[in-house]
C-alpha cells in the first residue's frame, strides 16, 4: 500500500499467470465491425501475449462487409497499428509484438456470409467441422455476437436450426451476447425466452464489459478477502454511498442509437447496477458462478420499487447543452448528428435509491452518470458515519470531515481511505489525510481492454462475471417505472446542463435536501 501524504512505495508485483484455455474455434458474427476491431481483436492479442490461448485455437470471422480473410486480417492489423501510433483508444501499446500478432492472424479464417441466410450457417458448420478435424479445435465452439441487438434471437435460432449448438461428447458450444440485452423489461424477457428455446442457460454468456474491469472485479476481493472492511459494511457504519460514472465523451457518432436509448437504459440497469450489486450484495457462499449471481440478483430485487411520486423527486434527468469539455468547445446534444432538434432524450441521470434489506435499510445509494461532464471519472464512494463530536468540542474540529472510502474504477484505478489526523503543533487541529492504494504503482499489469478476462472466462466456462437471465430481468424491473414515467410525462426542461460541467443543478439540489452533496468531479 501507498500512504499519503508520506508515500511509502511498495514492491511492484506482476499479474498472475493462469492456465491455458482449452482448444476451441471462436466465431465472430460481425467480424468487420467496430467492436471486433477495437476490443475483441486487441483482447485476443493480449491473451496470446499472456500465453493463455492454446495451439488449437482458431478464429473465424463471419460478416457480409468483407470478402476475404486477407481483407479481414489487414483491417485488424491496420487498427492494431493505429493503437500504437494514436494513443487514447480502447487499447494502447507502445509496440505490437509481431510474433504474437502473427500467431493470431495465422489462426484466422473468414466466411463471407449473411446472418439472416440459413444456408450460410450450413457453410459455417462445414467449415467448423473441418477445423475440428484438421486444426485440433476439439469440437468446442464459441459464438460471439458482435452484431446489432435486433439480430440476437435470429442468429441463436439459426444456430439451433443448423444443429450447431448441441453439446455432446464433452464438446461445448457457447454463445456470447453483448449489451444491449433488451430495451426494457418486456423486451428483455422476450429475448431471454426466445434464446432459451435454443440454448441452455449454461451456454449463454451475457456480457457486461464493466465486469471485465480489474477494479470492478476487485470489489469482491476487497470485501470478502479481508477481515477489516466487512464488519463496517452496513447501515450501522455507513451513512450513504455514491456511485458515479462520469464521461467526457458526448454521443459521438451514435446519435441514432442514443435517441432510442438515453443514459438510463445505456448505463443504469447494466453497468451501474453491476457496481451497485457488487458493493451491496451479501457474501456468497463461494465464488461459484451460481452462488455469486444469486446474491447479485437478490440485492437488485431488493431495490425499493419506484412510485411515480418518488421518481419525480428522486430521479433527475439531464441533457447537455453546448459547452467546453477538456478545453474543447462542443455543441449541444440537440445539434449532434442523427439527433432530433427537440429531443427529449436524457444524456445524464442521477438517482437516489433505497435497498430494502436488513443490511442497507435507511442508507441511500446515489447513482449518477452522464455524457460530456467535467471529468472522466468512475468511482464508488462510501461515506461512513461521523464520529461523535463531543471529545473535540471547543477545538477547530466542528468542521471535521467525514471518513470516506473511495473505490476508483477508472482512470487512476485504486482505493483510498480518507480520515482525520492531527496537524503537528500545540493545538488540536485536524486535517483530512488519505491512505491510498494505486494499482499502477503496485501491480505491473499489461495494458488491457477489459475483454481479456471475459473472453478467457467464456473459454474456460466460468460464468461468474456474466449475467444470468434473472440478473438481467431484475435490472430492467428496477428501472421500468422510471422508463414508464419519463416515456409518458411532459417533455423535460432540456437542455439543462452545460457540457463540461458537473451535471444539472437539480441533481445537486436533490442531495442538498438530504443534507448531503455529491463529491466534486475535480
Ligand atoms: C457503453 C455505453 O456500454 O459503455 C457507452 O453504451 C458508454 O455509452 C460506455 O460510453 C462506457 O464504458 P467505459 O468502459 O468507457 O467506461
Amino acid at each position: 500500500m501507498q500512504y499519503h501524504p508520506t508515500a511509502i512505495q511498495s514492491a511492484t508485483r506482476t499479474a498472475e499467470t493462469a492456465a491455458v484455455a482449452p482448444p476451441c474455434a471462436m466465431v465472430i458474427f460481425g467480424a468487420g465491425g467496430d467492436l471486433t476491431k477495437r476490443l475483441v481483436a486487441p483482447a485476443l492479442y493480449n491473451l496470446v501475449t499472456a500465453k493463455r490461448l492454446p495451439d488449437g485455437f482458431r478464429l473465424i470471422g463471419f460478416d457480409r462487409s468483407l470478402n476475404t480473410v486477407e481483407e479481414w486480417r489487414d483491417s485488424l492489423t491496420r487498427m492494431m497499428d493505429e493503437f500504437v501510433t494514436k494513443c487514447g483508444g480502447e487499447f494502447s501499446a507502445d509496440h505490437i509484438d509481431q510474433t504474437a500478432w502473427r500467431w493470431l492472424t495465422d489462426r484466422m479464417s473468414y466466411l463471407k456470409g449473411d446472418i439472416t441466410n440459413p444456408q450460410d450457417y450450413g457453410r459455417l458448420k462445414e467449415h467448423l467441422a473441418g477445423l475440428d478435424k484438421t486444426a485440433g479445435t476439439s469440437g468446442n465452439h464459441l459464438f460471439y455476437l458482435a452484431i446489432a441487438d435486433r439480430f440476437f434471437s435470429g442468429v441463436v435460432a439459426a444456430l439451433g436450426a443448423a444443429d450447431m449448438v448441441t453439446e455432446k461428447d464433452g464438446q461445448w458450444r457457447r454463445v456470447v451476447i453483448e449489451k444491449p440485452f433488451g430495451h426494457d423489461l418486456p423486451s428483455a424477457k422476450a429475448l431471454n425466452a426466445e434464446i432459451l428455446k435454443t440454448l441452455k442457460e449454461s451456454q449463454i454468456y451475457r456480457m457486461d464489459h464493466f465486469l471485465g474491469k480489474e477494479t470492478v472485479q476487485n470489489i469482491m476481493t476487497l470485501r470478502f478477502a479481508n477481515g477489516l472492511f466487512e464488519p463496517l459494511w452496513n447501515r450501522q457504519h455507513i451513512d450513504h454511498i455514491q456511485i458515479t460514472a462520469a464521461e467526457t465523451v458526448g454521443v459521438e457518432r451514435r446519435g441514432k442509437f442514443y435517441e432510442v436509448t438515453g443514459a438510463l437504459r445505456d448505463m443504469v440497469p447494466n453497468h451501474l447496477f453491476q457496481l451497485l450489486s457488487l458493493t451491496a450484495m451479501e457474501p456468497p457462499i463461494s465464488f461459484d458462478a451460481e452462488a455469486v449471481r444469486d446474491k447479485k440478483a437478490e440485492v437488485i430485487q431488493a431495490i425499493r420499487p419506484m412510485t411515480p411520486e418518488w421518481a419525480m423527486k428522486d430521479a433527475i434527468r439531464g441533457q447537455y447543452d453546448a459547452g467546453t469539455v477538456l478545453g474543447k468547445a462542443v455543441q449541444a446534444y440537440r445539434r449532434e448528428p442523427d439527433v432530433a432538434s427537440g429531443s427529449n432524450i436524457e444524456t445524464y441521470i442521477a438517482w437516489r435509491l433505497q435497498i430494502d434489506n436488513w443490511r442497507w435499510a435507511g442508507v441511500p445509494f446515489y447513482l449518477r452518470t452522464g455524457k460530456y461532464l467535467k471529468r472522466r471519472w468512475t468511482e464508488i464512494a462510501i461515506r461512513f458515519h461521523q464520529a461523535p463530536y463531543t471529545l473535540f468540542r471547543g477545538t477547530h474540529v466542528e468542521q471535521m470531515n467525514p471518513n470516506w472510502m473511495i473505490l476508483r474504477i477508472q482512470p487512476d484505478e485504486g482505493i483510498s481511505l480518507q480520515f482525520a489526523a492531527k496537524r503537528p503543533g500545540p493545538t488540536v487541529t485536524l486535517d483530512n489525510v488519505r491512505m491510498d492504494f494505486a494499482y499502477e504503482s503496485y501491480f505491473a499489469a499489461a495494458p488491457n481492454t477489459g475483454y481479456e478476462t471475459l473472453l478467457y472466462d467464456c473459454m474456460i466456462g466460468d460464468a461468474t462475471l456474466f449475467q444470468r437471465a434473472d440478473n438481467i430481468e431484475a435490472g430492467w424491473r428496477a428501472v421500468q417505472p422510471l422508463l414508464d414515467l419519463w416515456g409518458s410525462s411532459a417533455p423535460a426542461d432540456f437542455p439543462n446542463y452545460a457540457a463540461g460541467s458537473d451535471g444539472p443543478a437539480a441533481a445537486d439540489e436533490r442531495l442538498a435536501r438530504d443534507g448531503r452533496a455529491w463529491r466534486p468531479l475535480e
